[in-house]
C-alpha cells in the first residue's frame, strides 16, 4: 500500500541561515494494509515531517514514496487533495478542532471533499460520532469537552470519509494515562473491526506496544523495524 525507497527530506533554508542538514536521510519502509504501525524516535528525529509526507500534507525532496503503486510525487493537486482526504484520516496531539464550531460541524467539514450529497451530511456525521459512543456531545462545542471526548471527536473527523489509513501524531500527547488507553482501544478497535491501517507517532513505549510492527527512527533513517506480534525484526 504504501513502499517508501530512500525517501529524503530537505526544509529549505531559513532567511539568513546556511542550508540546513537533511530532516528525512533515505527512509526505506513497507507498510501494508490493515497494518498497524507505531513510529517512535527522539524529538526533532523526523516522525511528524514523515507523517506529514506520508498524508500528502508535505512534499519529500528525494527518493521515492508509492502510494497503491503510484508515485506522489508526480500527483498533481487535485490527486494530492483526493488522497488527503479519502485515503487519509489525520489525528492530531491538540485535536485540532475548530473551537467556534459544533461538534456535528467539526465532523462534518471533511465531508464537502466528499462525493456524499449535502442533505446526508448530518446522518453521516452522527453515525460516525454514535460509533465512537459520544454522538449525545455533537451540538456541544469543544471547549465543553474534556480532552478525550476532543480527541474522541477528532477520530470521528479522521473517519467521517472512510480513509482506509488514520496517520496519528502523539494522539494521546495531551491526555492523561488512563485516557490515553481508551484512545488506544478506540484505535485499536478501529484496526480489528473496520480494518483500518494506523501509523501512529509515540514516543510512550506503552502507546506504542498497542501496535503491531514499530519502527524506530534515528538520525533521520529507519534504525530498527520489529513486528512485535511475531517478535523479530521485520
Ligand atoms: N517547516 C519546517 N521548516 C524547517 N524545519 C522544520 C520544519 N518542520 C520541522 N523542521 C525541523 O525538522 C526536524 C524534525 O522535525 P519533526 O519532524 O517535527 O520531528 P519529531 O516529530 O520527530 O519531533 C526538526 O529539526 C525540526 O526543527
Ligand atoms: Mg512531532
Amino acid at each position: 500500500m504504501i513502499t517508501l525507497e530512500n525517501l529524503q527530506k530537505t526544509y529549505p533554508a531559513a532567511h539568513g541561515e546556511n542550508s540546513p542538514a537533511p530532516v528525512l536521510r533515505g527512509v526505506l519502509v513497507n507498510i501494508e494494509k490493515g497494518d498497524f504501525v507505531a513510529i517512535m524516535g527522539k524529538s526533532g528525529c523526523g516522525k511528524s515531517t514523515l507523517l506529514n509526507i506520508l498524508g500528502c500534507l508535505d512534499d519529500y525532496t528525494g527518493g521515492r514514496y508509492l502510494l497503491y503503486g503510484k508515485e506522489v510525487a508526480a500527483f498533481n493537486s487535485k490527486q494530492k487533495a483526493r488522497a488527503r482526504s479519502k485515503t487519509f484520516g489525520f489525528v492530531f496531539q491538540s485535536f485540532h478542532l475548530l473551537a467556534s464550531e459544533t461538534v456535528l460541524d467539526n465532523v462534518k467539514l471533511p465531508l464537502r471533499y466528499s462525493d456524499i450529497p449535502k442533505k446526508d451530511y448530518d446522518k453521516v456525521a452522527l453515525s460516525t460520532l454514535e460509533s465512537l459512543g459520544i454522538a449525545h456531545l455533537s451540538s456541544k462545542y469543544p471547549s465543553a469537552l474534556s480532552g478525550g471526548e476532543q480527541q474522541r471527536a477528532a477520530i470521528a473527523r479522521a473517519l467521517v470519509n472512510s480513509p482506509d489509513v488514520i496517520l496519528a501524531d502523539e494522539p494521546t500527547g495531551n491526555l492523561d494515562s488512563d485516557t490515553g488507553k481508551l484512545i488506544m482501544k478506540t484505535l485499536t478497535r478501529l484496526h480489528e473491526e473496520a480494518a483500518k491501517t494506523i501509523i501512529l507517532v509515540t514516543h510512550d513505549v506503552k502507546i506504542a506496544s498497542y501496535a503491531d510492527k514499530l519502527i524506530e527512527m534515528r538520525d533521520g533513517v529507519i534504525a530498527n523495524c520489529f513486528s512485535c506480534k511475531k517478535g523479530g525484526e521485520c
